[in-house]
């Protein structure tokens, strides 16, 4: 059964293909050639376990996959994982699921690529839901029946005993199988992204305050609700529209409602005069009452949402449907992105929305395929009419899949549990994803609090006010607490924005679980595993587990307190930290008890880093717009960093539209430290005016 054909895909990435599957995949969807340059300069990885031990089995009905795993070895990924980070122990059912409320591996992006602690990455490439037994199966020809245990008198009998494979099985018959090499698990999550296309860039207004306004809201209401963030100086670059803007929603047109918004184009220019960019929310299932329901109709599934069509946009007549009313009827008025909410589907009991697994489409695909693609393929969708005219989107989607790091879409969902959310910041990172914890409603100031300090270092900062119509200053007693994290986020921008470039070229994750960090001994090492212990009991993961810190960029690390906690463990990788607010140091490699009120969320900044930092502008510059920048150096330890500098809201950078600007600070001979910026060269329009040095070093002196 061994001897399976690898072919190298891409250096250090390697595929198998066996028995026959489905043309369409999440590949096939996205269609994006691997940054090979990139992976070329990546250091060389070896074929990472012993392709002897994996194997293919191929029905009539389904595909088995079997594969190695070492006692002493995590699994993490599998997509936004939001109630676990490591699914060791764990079988994991990948179906879209916008109401993943059990822990079964459901969700609302589900990847089947999972990367091992030991540092390396497997995925499927499919269009089917994936089952993944991560080491929760024991074959009988494992050898491992000699380690059965007497439950009468042996207190160490585990319900789920340790495997020693883990197998995946797709409900077709034949494979597309890839295995990533490391030798870290961030080079293997590194491959995974730029053997999709790299990671996406977002324009640099992306990276400002977002707000969506209560769903029924009429132009002026919009326009006074903006103006209300001008009228007390905070930040704010998006506003997003929610159903309402339809002229009739649950099933969608896709035209303006007259009523509501009788001068679209006007209302978008006269919020871009004021700095503030459009988005529009909306879901794939088309009205009776839309203008392209006719042309649609015929290229649609075989049953309805809400009694709309479901387009079958595997079809490139029906994208060219959807995409002309777009562009004319948004895009060339200005426009700046979607909202591309319920391309999921639930089953709950009461509230069941989605078309059936058996459900038809034109193109032979069955619904169970559609729903497993449909986030990516729409996203794609818009995100292909956004570079037609060399103008960045970014926004937002409540589903994706497997080859999406190109994408410029954030996740999101309606479940809104504080640890989730922030688990979902680290999970996301292993899959190519960006996830967004947005902020609704809270049940008090303090959690209001908490729920903005955490979103502030979010890929994408926003308020979604359309049930609630809460607004950054709805809790006064803590609305200067809240300011001070807008405008640090703002701030924030041209450090976010190098990450993101980091991302896009290099395909390291912009924000990343602490398991992907360098330094991160217990990751690295897998101590925290140790199988036999009570934590595993029921083969769930360990309690310590870091699953509630992540790392914002190279260089800050940001460990959340949630409502009703002053006080955390933090785990510190290696090196020295300091304090971002009070510059207290901190020896890392070991788990520290910090404490924090409520006017401060635990961030750390590693020695030596250099976080370059913009005013806190009421929205981001615009291309051609020069800002003054500090470039904030901490600690006492030299440091280097780059500096992404280009116009921030064309392609242009993807012909070359872009200078790496190398920071360094260095000892002069006296001891003291000082910073240089490189040159861009004369010929070079930057998109910062001066630099300021700024050092930290208290704690030198
Ligand atoms: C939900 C979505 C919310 C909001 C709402 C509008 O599905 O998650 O964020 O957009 O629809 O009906």
């Amino acid at each position: 059964m061994a001897n399976l054909k690898w072919e190298q895909a891409a250096p250090g990435i390697w595929k198998v293909q066996e028995g026959e599957s489905s043309p369409l995949s999440a590949m096939s969807v996205m269609g994006k050639a691997p940054k090979s340059t990139a992976l070329e300069a990546m250091t060389a990885a070896a074929f990472p376990v012993d392709a002897n031990q994996i194997s293919v089995k191929v029905t009539p009905r389904q595909t088995i996959v079997t594969l190695p795993l070492e006692r002493e070895e995590s699994l993490y990924g599998l997509g936004l994982q939001l109630l676990k980070l490591n699914h060791r122990g764990r079988t994991r059912y990948l179906r879209v699921n916008s109401d993943p409320k059990q822990d079964t591996g459901e969700t609302h992006a589900p990847v089947p690529f999972y990367v091992s602690s030991r540092g390396y990455g497997v995925m499927v490439n499919t269009s089917r839901i994936v089952s993944i037994y991560c080491g929760s199966a024991v074959r009988a020809d494992s050898g491992l029946s000699g380690d059965a245990k007497d439950r009468n008198s042996d207190r160490t009998w585990k319900a789920t005993p340790v495997s020693d494979t883990v197998e995946i099985v797709i409900n077709e018959p034949g494979v597309e199988l890839f295995v990533f090499g490391g030798p870290t698990p961030l080079d293997a999550v590194r491959r995974y992204n730029l053997f999709h296309g790299g990671g996406a860039l977002p324009p640099k207004w992306g990276l400002g305050f977002w707000h969506r306004v209560p769903k029924s809201y009429s132009d002026q209401e919009v326009m006074n609700e903006a103006m209300a963030f001008r009228e007390r100086g905070f930040p704010c670059d998006v506003i997003g529209l929610e159903p309402g803007w339809h002229s009739k929603s649950y099933p969608v047109t896709y035209e303006w409602h007259k009523g509501k918004f009788p001068d679209p184009a006007g209302f978008v220019k006269g919020m871009a005069e004021q700095g503030f960019q459009i988005n529009l929310w909306e879901h794939p299932y088309v009205s009776p009452d839309a203008r392209i329901y006719e042309a649609l109709e015929p290229l649609s599934g075989s049953h309805t949402v809400w009694h709309g069509l479901v387009p079958d946009y595997t079809l490139p007549e029906a994208r060219d449907i959807y995409m002309k009313q777009h562009e004319t009827d948004h895009v060339d008025i200005g426009v700046s992105g979607y909202k591309l909410d319920e391309c999921d589907g639930s089953e709950l009991t009461r509230n069941s929305w989605i078309y059936p697994a058996h459900a038809q489409f034109p193109s032979g695909a069955d619904g169970e395929q559609i729903r497993q693609l449909y986030g990516l393929m729409i996203q794609k969708m818009t995100d292909e009419l956004y570079r037609s005219k060399n103008r960045r989107t970014y926004g937002l989607a409540r589903a994706s899949s497997s080859a999406a790091s190109s994408l410029p879409y954030v996740l999101y969902s309606d479940l809104y549990d504080h640890r989730q959310f922030v688990r979902g910041m680290c999970s996301s990172s292993f899959s190519g994803l960006l996830w967004t914890p947005e902020v609704r409603k809270a049940k008090n100031a303090e959690d209001w609090v908490r729920r903005m300090q955490v979103v502030c270092f979010s890929p994408l900062a926003m308020v979604n006010a359309w049930a609630d119509g809460t607004k950054p200053w709805s809790f006064p007693e803590v609305e200067t607490i809240v300011k001070k994290y807008i405008d640090l986020r703002m701030r924030l921008i041209p450090y976010l924005y190098s990450a993101f470039a980091q991302y896009c070229f290099e395909g390291v994750p912009p924000i990343r679980a602490m398991q992907l960090e360098a330094g991160s001994v217990r990751a690295a090492e897998g101590q925290e595993h140790t199988l036999d212990s009570t934590d595993f009991a029921y083969g769930g993961v360990s309690e310590t587990e870091v699953d509630d810190q992540f790392m914002v960029g190279d260089s800050l690390l940001v460990a959340p307190l949630f409502e009703g906690e002053s006080e955390r463990n933090v785990y510190l990788p290696a090196g020295v930290w300091y304090d971002f607010e009070t510059y207290e140091r901190w020896e890392g490699g070991r788990t520290i008890r910090v404490s924090a009120g409520l006017d401060r969320i635990p961030v750390f900044v590693k020695d030596g880093a250099i976080i370059p930092m913009m005013p806190a502008l009421q929205h981001a510059p615009k291309a051609g717009e020069a800002v003054e920048l500090e470039l904030h150096h901490y600690g006492t330890a030299p440091g280097r960093s780059q500096l992404f500098d280009d116009d921030g809201e064309s392609f242009a950078y993807e012909s070359g539209g872009y200078r790496w600007r190398n920071l360094e600070v260095k000892k002069t001979a006296d001891g003291t430290l000082s910073g240089t910026v490189s040159e861009a060269g004369d010929d070079w329009q930057s998109a910062y005016s001066t630099f300021t040095w700024v050092f930290h070093n208290l704690q030198a002196q």
